[in-house]
């Protein structure tokens, strides 16, 4: 009897062993990010990309060089970002786990900071070039700090040369009258539905409403402001002036 007692008991505490053995071993199967290989890019590494949330994206690599397809946890990599010439930065990060290996990293600034350097971290150890340095201004979203020439905004934006679905689209219309367009879309579409017709002047922007549900402008009121607090639409009135919103679009996609 004590015997068999015994040997129930070896059993049980055999098979914990081995259970507590199984996570050790998966462990050792799960590759590490290696800190020198892993891969950092994005447009929140550049300073004259100014958007309302910057972000960039974190790629861990192990040490043979392989992309890790897994999480390896979501706090695996720390993100901290100083200014040399600030004592404070007021500055909301968020390291987002995409769970495939790779994690999103979003920051929104709340002041324009001098050279912001951005460190990312595993184990305290800096994470492929970092510390990145953005050098100069790098202006948060509320700055109104326009850029005065559109071809440098495009070029620091990384713009294509041209959008060839657009220039198809347009390409069976010769030639376009916005003083036309001006008068005659608030007369075919201005009464029933919710128009805005926005104007672009001295990098100011002025809108008019036509028909009752016009409260999803908001939306593009926000988008417009922020465009001009980015770049100065001076030198393209012509060609910029006049942009007809139809909300109904906007409603029925809400
Ligand atoms: C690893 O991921 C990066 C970023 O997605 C990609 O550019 C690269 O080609 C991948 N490397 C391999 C070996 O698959």
């Amino acid at each position: 009897m004590c015997l068999r007692l015994f040997s129930w008991l070896l059993l049980l505490f055999c098979l914990d062993l081995f259970r507590r053995e199984l996570p050790g071993a998966h462990a050792d199967s799960v590759t590490l990010p290696s800190a020198a290989k892993t891969l950092v890019w994005g447009p929140g590494l550049e300073t004259n990309i100014v958007l309302p949330a910057r972000f960039f994206y974190v790629q861990a690599v192990d040490s043979s060089g392989r992309n890790l397809t897994t999480s390896p946890g979501e706090n695996t990599f720390e993100v901290k970002m100083v200014s040399p010439v600030e004592q404070f930065t007021r500055i909301w990060i968020q390291v987002l786990d995409r769970k495939d290996g790779s994690f999103l990293v979003r920051y929104r600034m709340y002041a324009t900071y001098t050279d912001l350097h951005i460190h990312i971290l595993l184990k305290n150890k800096p994470v492929a070039k970092s510390p990145f340095i953005l050098k100069g201004p790098v202006y948060h979203e509320g700055c109104d700090c326009p850029q005065p020439s559109g071809p440098v905004w495009e070029a620091d934006m990384h713009c294509p040369q041209s959008f060839p679905q657009i220039e198809r689209d347009l390409a069976l219309y010769a030639s376009v009258d916005p003083d036309r367009n001006a008068q005659e879309i608030p007369q075919r579409f201005g009464q029933r539905q919710s128009l805005c017709h926005y104007t672009v002047q001295d990098n100011k922007v002025y809108v008019r409403t036509f028909g009752e549900h016009v409260g999803f402008r908001i939306f593009m009121d926000a988008i417009l402001l922020s465009l001009t607090r980015k770049l100065s639409f001076r030198g393209l009135q012509a060609r910029m002036c006049n942009i007809f919103m139809n909300m109904q679009e906007c409603s029925s996609l809400i």
